[in-house]
């Protein structure tokens, strides 16, 4: 049996760096000891972020590099600066994501597409081209951040439905088909968090559902970077969500009668 992850040294490559979780979980593994490439298209949040953290005497804490994780020539880029400066890729935690809310009917169609490129098929390609580097990384592994709703959709959300329910899938493919090479696979489930999400919808408004009481990005944070050294497989931070997705698998008409009582 392996003992916990050790998080110290550890080569990450982190995405969604800027803001929210993804922030939130470069800053919690550097602080652990670990090395950290962050990526996010705001280079001037990244550059922040690197001066908010004290460096190390020797070597890397946390570089950036700013860029559209939907590119595939970025995406490539950045895999070769992990390998050049941090020295290796042992972790790859695909947090950057984004939502368009309302009708079908309406949601222009190449939103529809930019929802499933950023959640769903931007971080399998990441993982893609990471994978042999992580295949020869110490003690490997892939964090894909989903979401609660990738295990019951709501109306109005069908195409961060649809890409977060793949990263669902994507997850539990990965997992399998990984462990021979003695990759993890950690599935971050997320419920309502801080953070700029709602603000930066790619279509429509923040739905009323979202504004309960979010736990912190920090909180979220640290839950998923727990799981990862404890080689868990899925990690749903909060009660809130925890009891989304029990209703989700084991009673899915609790939820469906109380979307369908909202939709009256
Ligand atoms: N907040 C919630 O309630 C909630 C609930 C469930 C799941 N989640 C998931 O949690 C993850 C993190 O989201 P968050 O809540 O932390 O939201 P956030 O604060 O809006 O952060 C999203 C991050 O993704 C980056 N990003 C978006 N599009 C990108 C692109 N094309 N290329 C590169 N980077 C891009 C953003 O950076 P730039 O804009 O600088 O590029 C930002 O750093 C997402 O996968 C989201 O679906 C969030």
């Amino acid at each position: 049996m392996r003992g916990p992850r050790s998080l110290s040294g550890l080569r990450a490559l982190v995405t969604g760096g800027s803001s929210g979780v993804g922030r939130a979980v470069a800053i919690e593994l550097a602080t652990r000891g670990a090395h950290v490439l962050a990526t996010a298209r705001r280079g001037e949040r990244l550059a922040a972020l690197q001066a908010s953290l004290s460096p190390l005497k020797d070597g890397p804490q946390l570089i950036f590099a700013a860029g559209d994780i939907t590119d595939a020539g970025f995406r490539a880029h950045l895999v070769r600066i992990a390998i050049e400066r941090l020295g290796g890729l042992d972790l790859v935690v695909a947090a950057a994501g984004s939502g368009a809310i309302g009708p079908l009917a309406t949601l222009p169609a190449d939103t529809f597409q930019s929802v499933l490129d950023i959640d769903l098929v931007a971080p399998a390609e990441l993982v893609r081209v990471a994978l042999p580097h992580l295949a020869a990384g110490r003690d490997p592994a892939v964090v894909l951040v989903g979401s609660i709703l990738g295990y019951h959709p709501l109306p109005l959300h069908a195409a961060y439905c649809a890409a977060k329910a793949g990263v669902t899938a994507l997850a539990g493919s990965l997992r399998h088909e990984l462990r021979p090479q003695g990759i993890d696979v950690l599935l971050a489930s997320l419920g309502p968090t801080e953070s700029e999400f709602w603000d930066a919808l790619l279509s429509g408004q923040r739905p009323a559902w979202s504004r309960g009481r979010p736990l912190s990005a920090e909180t979220t944070a640290r839950s998923i970077v727990n799981a990862l050294e404890h080689r868990r497989h899925e990690v749903i931070p909060g009660w809130r969500a925890k009891a989304f997705v029990f209703a989700a698998r084991h009673a899915s008409w609790i939820i469906d009668a109380i979307v369908s009582r909202n939709a009256r």
